[in-house]
């Protein structure tokens, strides 16, 4: 995203309002130093011409409510550790399946590539925002690789398990952020508020990479994942170890 700033953007001299994007502005924006109070005394020149009482203004961009920025940081936050298990389940189910399935390491690559990429944007979003990791992460980064590793030396299909129930999780965690999104963006739109360029493309974004994490899903089931034994235990224990991430992910 710091690639959508033109280089002036960035530039010292300018005042910080015009040198954050959009969604940047509406981060800090929540921060009292970071406002600007206009005084009763403000003198005559800064208050606005009669004529410009009666003329229509332009739509203006509003930064998010406190309520807005704080489920923003948890779901960024919970997006960053969830990008990092998978990245860490594929890295460690790889070897053993690609060994004795070699017909299986076109997909493995493909969906670490997809996961990887998932990774980084959303550890450029965190840094760039200022969100914090989850206090959890190096957790999250042991029990993924665990739970990766054993389901892969149980067979392909209890591999294609844990894969298709961190995909069901992780998908439905997507699904209900955009929800939300659309729902924040459709409210804004209604009240004539501008919508920030940057928060529509956080939506696009994350809608991708829901539509991504459904296609694992769906090779995950096409590559016999139903066929796992104890197929309804397995992915059981991982749905609700996935839940209990996300919630805790959330929170610290
Ligand atoms: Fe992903
Ligand atoms: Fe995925």
């Amino acid at each position: 995203m710091a690639a959508l700033l033109p280089r002036t953007a960035l530039s010292p001299a300018l005042p910080l309002k015009a040198r954050l994007t959009p969604l940047a502005f509406q981060l800090r924006a929540r921060a009292p130093s970071h406002r600007t109070i206009i005084s009763s005394a403000a003198s005559p020149a800064t208050e606005p011409e009669p004529q410009s009482l009666h003329t229509p203004q332009p739509a203006r961009q509003k930064p998010l409510s406190p309520a807005q920025q704080a489920f923003l940081d948890k779901a960024l936050r919970v997006n960053q550790a969830g990008e990092l298990a998978a990245t860490r389940i594929y890295t460690a189910q790889a070897p053993p399946l690609n060994k004795a399935y070699p017909h299986l390491r076109p997909l493995m690559k493909h969906m670490y590539d997809q996961e990887a990429g998932h990774f980084a944007y959303f550890n450029e979003v965190l840094a760039k925002h200022r969100i914090r990791p989850t206090l959890l992460y190096p957790m999250w980064q042991a029990a993924s690789t665990i739970l990766g590793w054993s389901t892969a030396v149980m067979g392909r299909e209890a591999a294609m398990a844990c894969t298709e129930a961190v995909e069901t999780e992780i998908g439905e965690h997507y699904n209900g952020q955009v929800r939300e999104l659309l729902l924040w963006m459709a409210q804004m739109e209604e009240r004539g508020e501008v919508v920030g360029e940057e928060l529509r493309r956080l939506v696009e974004r994350i809608k991708v990479i829901r539509d991504e994490e459904l296609e694992h899903l769906d090779h995950a089931v096409a590559n016999d994942a139903k066929e796992a034994k104890p197929y309804e235990l397995l992915t059981g224990v991982i749905r609700t170890g996935c839940r209990g991430a996300i919630w805790v992910s959330e929170k610290v």
